[in-house]
């Protein structure tokens, strides 16, 4: 049977991507947000830990929907997805491959589990889905494991709660433990932490909040299913509800011990956060 094994959550700032991509990880700006992957690194190259499947819960930021086409839940069934030229021309990493049996399932299983989501066969993913690779996996020729895209819906109002991304990751623990195939599965939650980008709170940070949101993804989840869209909007900056997505993540787990936690401030504008979370059945 396929079985999740851990939880790993991360910003996706662009700008680790661009770090990565242009060699400057020992410069004096970049070291210390890369220092807070070198334990995850070694950890996921570990064969006991290494995922056949990561199921990896992102937001699109424009690139491959608009205001034309906007899913609250979406599931990549594809084959493959390239990367997307996010105006700068695609970032030079691998193709991202899926097992797109795993996927069907799991789309079969949520919908009749009654979430409706979106089947997507075709999708250029942008940095809220490599960045988070590229952290966790360095630079190989190839990415070392499958990836099923979960998209969520964090950019255009009515996004959806906290609690229901919880439920939703539930939903996906059923769907894989329902999956016959021997598997190790990873969930990732991506996005966060603190930070806006725009107007007059433009770089906001709250790094006693953040760190209260990682303490309590183990120590007290169910207040974090229960913090609302105005508490992360007044106390996270307007982008900080990504981490609706990280509620995903926490929601297929049972019962998480924490491994690994990084929090750095800033990384671009953003309150940087990483955190690794075991299993345990
Ligand atoms: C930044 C952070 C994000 O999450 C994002 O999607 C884009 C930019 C930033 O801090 O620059
Ligand atoms: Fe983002």
């Amino acid at each position: 049977m396929a079985h999740i094994s851990a939880g790993v959550a991360t910003s996706h700032v662009p700008l680790i991507g661009v770090g990565i991509d242009q060699g400057k990880q020992e410069e004096p700006y970049f070291k210390p947000i890369f220092a807070g992957y070198e334990w995850t690194k070694a950890w996921i190259k570990k064969p006991e830990n290494k995922p056949d499947v990561v199921i990896l819960v992102f937001n699109d930021h424009a690139s491959a929907f608009g205001q034309d086409l906007i899913p609250t839940f979406a599931i990549g069934c594809g084959e493959e997805f390239q990367p997307a030229d996010e105006g700068w021309g695609p970032r030079p990493v691998p193709v991202v491959k899926n097992h797109p049996d795993f996927a069907w399932h799991i789309a079969q299983s949520l919908i009749i589990d009654e979430f409706d989501m979106t089947i997507i066969n075709e999708m250029p993913v942008d940095h809220g889905l490599t960045v988070p690779l590229s952290a966790m996996f360095g630079e190989p020729d190839a990415w070392p494991a499958l990836v099923v895209p979960i998209m969520v819906n964090v950019v255009t109002y009515p996004i959806p709660s906290g609690d229901r991304c919880f439920r939703l990751g539930q939903a996906i623990a059923r769907a894989v433990e329902s999956f016959p195939e021997e598997l190790n599965v990873q969930i990732w939650g991506t996005g966060g932490m603190s930070h806006q980008l725009q107007g007059p709170r433009a770089g906001l940070i709250n790094a006693e909040w953040d760190q209260k949101f990682l303490d309590d993804l183990t120590g007290d989840p169910d207040r974090l299913r229960q913090v609302q869209h105005i508490e992360y909007l007044r106390e996270t900056g307007s982008e900080g509800i990504e981490l609706v997505m990280w509620l995903v993540m926490l929601g297929a787990l049972t019962n998480p011990k924490e491994l690994h936690r990084h929090y750095h401030v800033p990384a671009s504008n953003t309150a940087l956060g990483h955190i690794v979370l075991e299993n345990r059945s």
